[in-house]
């Protein structure tokens, strides 16, 4: 019998990020080494269905992996006698570690996470408490300001009240944040889904409207002036920090459509940063990968102002995961190629004394 281990790769998902999920699933299928692993796949349609597929990665890519033929319903089973899946004929499966890309909603945000505890199944990166922080993105303001962690400037607001109380709560907004523009968030959306830069107070109403479609709770902060720059963060308890990354947006901020719509943004290695800025940028990188508890990896944003004034951004604690997505990027700079990328973070994993 081989003693190659089966990874799991689960995708899609009931996410706004659905269709970003799928396209990281296939660079994964392209790049995971199959001498090493056996793999199994399973895409999460965006109505929740579970279906296990030997889909090839272009179809899995363009959503046509739906209508392969042999593609059998499955799931992970909680009962930790399976240590797997169970498919539609109550087939078991075992699996040794998940590597889960699903983006964003019931993937990113500690659900998924919470089943695969149940499971005793080890997976790639962060925990439960740890992903349900960092999908949060006024927890994670919350928690990276107890660490001293300089950010913009924010208002939170809870739809419900908006909803009764709009001009008072707009001009709470205009008083803490001082001059336009703004940026309005929900708190649990990620790749730009729901997110506007406003001007005035008519854009600012229609963009909390906007974002509200996605999460009741929403956040405005200040606008910061400068740069777009990224950490790759990997490893548990001893975790490295990548060179520093810089997206340059062909919009007129990081939008959905920039990032994905081919319009041309670029993400590469940071250019023009003095040594000692670069340093900063990585050492903030990994306090607020502690700060938030994560594990596995990470990737932390961060805007540059001037000079010197460092900003956190966000923390992403399932990033995109194609080939050409910054995270895998960073950690190619840095002399680690994608494929070894995905090893290190399955042997990771699964390594019991958790060591990283
Ligand atoms: N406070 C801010 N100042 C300037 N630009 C911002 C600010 N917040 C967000 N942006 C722009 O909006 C983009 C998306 O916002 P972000 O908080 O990163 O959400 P997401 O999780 O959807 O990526 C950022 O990449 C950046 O271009
Ligand atoms: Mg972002």
């Amino acid at each position: 019998m081989s003693d190659k281990k089966t990874v799991l790769v689960l995708f899609g998902g009931m996410s706004s990020e659905h269709e970003v999920s799928r396209s990281s699933a296939a660079s994964i299928l392209r790049n995971i080494d199959r001498d090493r692993y056996n793999v199994r796949v399973i895409g999460i349609t965006k109505k929740g269905a579970w279906i296990e597929t030997a889909a090839p990665p272009e179809m899995i890519e363009d959503g046509t992996w739906i209508n392969r033929i042999n593609n059998r319903n499955a799931y992970i089973c909680p009962d930790r006698r399976v240590h797997g899946i169970r498919t539609e004929k109550g087939k078991d499966i075992r699996i040794d570690c998940v590597f889960s890309v699903l983006h964003g909603k019931y993937g990113e945000d500690g659900a998924m996470q919470g089943l695969l505890e149940l499971a005793g199944i080890p997976y790639a990166g962060s925990g439960v408490l740890s992903s349900a922080c960092t999908m949060d993105k006024v927890v994670s303001k919350v928690l990276a300001n107890e660490g001293g962690i300089r950010q913009a400037e924010y208002c939170v607001l809870d739809w419900f009240t908006f909803a009764t109380q709009a001009a008072q709560e707009l001009q709470r907004v205009e008083e803490t944040l001082g001059a336009y523009p703004y940026f309005v968030k929900p708190a649990n959306t990620g790749s730009s889904v729901g997110v506007a830069k406003v001007r005035d107070r008519n854009e600012l109403f229609e963009g909390i409207k906007e974002a509200a479609k996605y999460d009741e709770k929403i956040l405005v902060e200040e606008s910061i002036v400068g740069r777009e720059l990224e950490v790759a963060v990997l490893g548990d308890r001893h975790p490295h920090a990548s060179p520093v990354g810089e997206i340059v947006a062909a919009d007129e901020f990081y939008s959905y459509e920039a990032k994905y719509g081919g319009m041309g943004s670029v993400a590469e290695v940071a250019e023009n940063l003095s040594e000692e800025v670069a340093d900063r940028i990585r050492e903030t990188a990994i306090e607020v990968y502690k700060l938030l508890g994560c594990s596995g990896y990470s990737r932390v944003d961060f805007f540059l102002k001037g000079e010197d004034e460092i900003y956190f951004n966000e923390i992403n604690s399932l990033p995109g995961f194609t080939s050409i997505s910054m995270y895998p990027k960073l950690w190619d700079a840095a002399g680690v190629p994608y494929s070894e990328l995905i090893t290190r973070l399955i042997e990771n994993a699964m390594d019991e004394d958790n060591n990283n």
